[in-house]
């Protein structure tokens, strides 16, 4: 395709909009690991039979006795008796296999720094890393969290955790030290690896001397362990915190792996729930292993001897913990890892990094896509993105405009798009296009993968064979949640209870079409989904509540053209305060709770909101009123008034906006 830009591609994409579904291209089926449609019916004749095959891609030292023991359900066991070593499966096996020269990953930093980071180099790394954690105490079972930006250290962190079988606790570089301060407590971690500061976008940020500030509140934490990032001037408690280049140094250079039960913590990762309180997923070791690499080598159609893969998520998120780390190592592939964001120091460095390291499979968000696409074509119009195969979306849906700028713009017209849907608890991707097989539809994330089961149900919990309802999961997966930790209840009753134990409430809802094709539409808890990360109204209305001069507040999500849904918070101050100056001091507020990512795009300061006759606000309303849709039933509020006034607030507050 010649490259377009402005009106003309405008126009092209205007005209695709129109079409059905784009089948693989034929070379591309070809060549891809999966192009025979009959795996579907493969996997449904003997589901456990299809895991047991997939989980042989693994290393075990001890193999399983039973596939999956669903006795006890919603507490499911996978590969029961198995025996494994995560940073074996990552790192050793490629080493024994004679490709330790192989580049794990090449690593750019903000200021333009590269290393291309081997596998050999990850296993000396990892194993010094581990026996400096054995050092400090750590032992299987324990604890260790994680608070890096995207730099090599942190995939040396996770991967010795694994090696000693302590579950690692990674709180995305983004969030406050509050947020770090509670995943540290719930989870009681023994080891917090942090930095001295982080890069961003040409600045440097402190980061030990702000974690120091919550340490006085966690008396589980025995040690700070930290990495030098910026040379920026940090203090260090004696006895207390360590350096990491120190610690490696003086560590013994060799640790065995050590195989663990399948069944055996890997990581807990916190993620937004209906309440205020963050849930704690946790994630074991056979089971979402097996189903890391299951997808990454299938969805993204990987072999190590053909391709580059670039996940450009953070870490700090479940996309980051799959495919960035686990499932791309598991297949031994070479991955790109950036540092930076997408439009630092230009709006050109990912195309430029694409082009420079020959990506092959790219996976970002629909947010970043749309950003992108806002910027214009010209800048990758560009470079040479002709090493592009596969192109990945995922955190929330794709709107088939931006789809097709992907595939058009990025992928040169030709590139499949793998529009992979799924969840921290999912662990793995679930219902996605196979690329090789798939006839994609624009914004369509299509069927649930070979062995996953997936359906759209009615408020009665009954499949749809067409229409709009509830999404839900009615079969183990591998890679599946297996509580939240410490708190078994709360996993019975936010995924279990609704339709029966064999049943797995996603909380999304999703149409299904007439070729039995599932779109999903959204969230159908209180969760605000802003740049495809889970936010919950609980927790961000009680982030502000916490403000001295607020009363109340009511949160809700409003569609956003770039970041899928904004927040919008409607405000109750303490009486006779002068609003004038508070914006800025509540949206900074938040950001010290919970981090940037959770700041109010706008706040809307009212004395009233609307409730029912308990008292209880209704959301709803608020919703409609931001975005501006015509009110939905108010008759069971206590005082209908309060929207007209809400209303013209709003409208007055979009006036000031332009
Ligand atoms: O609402 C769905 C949306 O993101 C939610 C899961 O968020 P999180 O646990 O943070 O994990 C995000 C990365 C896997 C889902 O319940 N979501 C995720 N992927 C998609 C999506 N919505 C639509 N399409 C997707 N491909």
């Amino acid at each position: 395709m010649t490259k377009l830009t402005g009106s003309a591609l405008e126009h092209h994409l205007d005209s695709l909009l129109g079409v059905p579904a784009f089948a693989p291209p034929t070379a591309f089926s070809e060549n891809a690991i999966w192009n025979d449609p009959s795996i579907y019916a493969e996997a449904e004749s003997d589901p456990e039979g299809w895991w047991d095959h997939h989980a042989r891609a693994l290393d075990w030292q001890t193999p399983w006795h039973t596939v999956l023991d669903w006795s006890n359900k919603p507490f499911a066991k996978w590969f029961v008796g198995g025996r494994l070593n995560a940073s074996y499966n990552c790192i050793d096996r490629h080493v024994l296999a004679g490709n330790g020269e192989r580049v794990a990953f090449y690593w750019r930093g903000e200021e333009g720094e590269e290393r291309a980071l081997t596998y050999n180099w990850l296993h000396e790394q990892v194993q010094r890393a581990a026996n400096a954690l054995t050092d400090l105490g750590v032992m299987p079972g324990d604890v260790v969290g994680i608070f890096l930006p995207m730099i090599p250290e942190v995939i040396v962190a996770m991967l010795a955790c694994t090696r000693i079988g302590a579950p690692h606790n990674v709180v995305f570089g983004g969030f406050s030290v509050e947020s770090v301060r509670e995943r540290m407590a719930e989870s009681r971690a023994k080891v917090l690896i942090t930095a001295d500061g982080a890069r961003r976008r040409g600045m440097v940020a402190s980061v030990k001397s702000e974690v120091d500030t919550i340490l006085e509140r966690l008396p589980d934490l025995a040690h700070i362990v930290v990495v030098d990032r910026t040379e920026i001037a940090h203090p260090m408690t004696p006895g207390r915190d360590v350096d990491w280049d120190s610690a490696l140094d003086a560590a013994n250079p060799i640790c065995d792996a050590q195989p663990f039960d399948a069944e055996h913590p890997l990581f807990i990762l916190y993620t937004s729930g209906s309440t205020a309180k963050p849930k704690g997923i946790l994630h074991t070791t056979g089971g979402y292993l097996v189903g890391a690499a299951y997808t990454t080598k299938h969805v993204f159609d990987f072999r190590p001897d053909r391709d580059v893969f670039w996940c450009s998520a953070d870490v700090g998120w479940i996309t980051g913990h799959s495919y960035i780390i686990y499932g791309p190592l598991m297949n031994g592939v070479t991955s790109v890892m950036y540092e930076g964001a997408p439009d630092y120091p230009h709006r050109a460095i990912w195309w430029e990094t694409i082009e420079r390291y020959k990506v092959s499979v790219f996976y970002t968000a629909p947010t970043a896509i749309r950003a992108c696409m806002s910027w214009g074509a010209e800048e990758p119009n560009k470079h040479d993105l002709s090493s592009l195969r596969l192109l990945g979306s995922v955190g929330e849906p794709i709107n088939p405009k931006a789809w097709l700028w992907y595939r058009e713009v990025i992928g040169g017209g030709t590139t499949p798009i793998v529009d992979t849907w799924w969840q921290t608890e999912t662990g793995q991707i679930m219902i996605t296009p196979v690329p090789g097989i798939t006839h994609t539809k624009p914004g369509c994330a299509m069927r649930p993968l070979p062995g996953i089961v997936a359906e759209v149900v009615d408020n009665d919990g009954n499949a749809m064979s067409e229409g709009q309802g509830i999404l839900v999961l009615r079969r183990p997966w591998p890679g599946m949640l297996r509580t939240l930790y410490h708190e078994p209840d709360r996993f019975v009753e936010t995924y279990w209870s609704r339709f029966g134990s064999d049943t797995y409430l996603v909380g999304d809802a999703a149409r299904i079409d007439a070729d039995g094709d599932i779109w999903i539409l959204g969230r159908i808890d209180d969760a605000i989904n802003v740049s495809g990360h889970l936010l919950s109204t609980a927790e961000v209305e009680s982030a502000i509540v916490g403000h001295p001069k607020v009363a109340e507040a009511a949160v809700v999500g409003q569609a956003d053209e770039i970041t899928g849904q904004s927040i919008v918070a409607f405000v109750t101050p303490i009486e006779g305060t002068d609003t004038n100056t508070l914006n800025e001091e509540v949206r900074q507020h938040v950001a010290v709770q919970i981090g940037k990512i959770a700041r109010p795009k706008r706040i809307i300061w009212t004395y009233d909101l609307p409730k029912t006759r308990s008292g209880k606000i209704m959301r709803r309303l608020l919703r409609d009123i931001a975005e501006g849709r015509a009110l939905g039933d108010v008759t069971t509020l206590r005082d209908p008034s309060v929207m007209e006034t809400l209303r013209e607030l709003i409208s007055e507050h979009a006036d000031s906006e332009d």
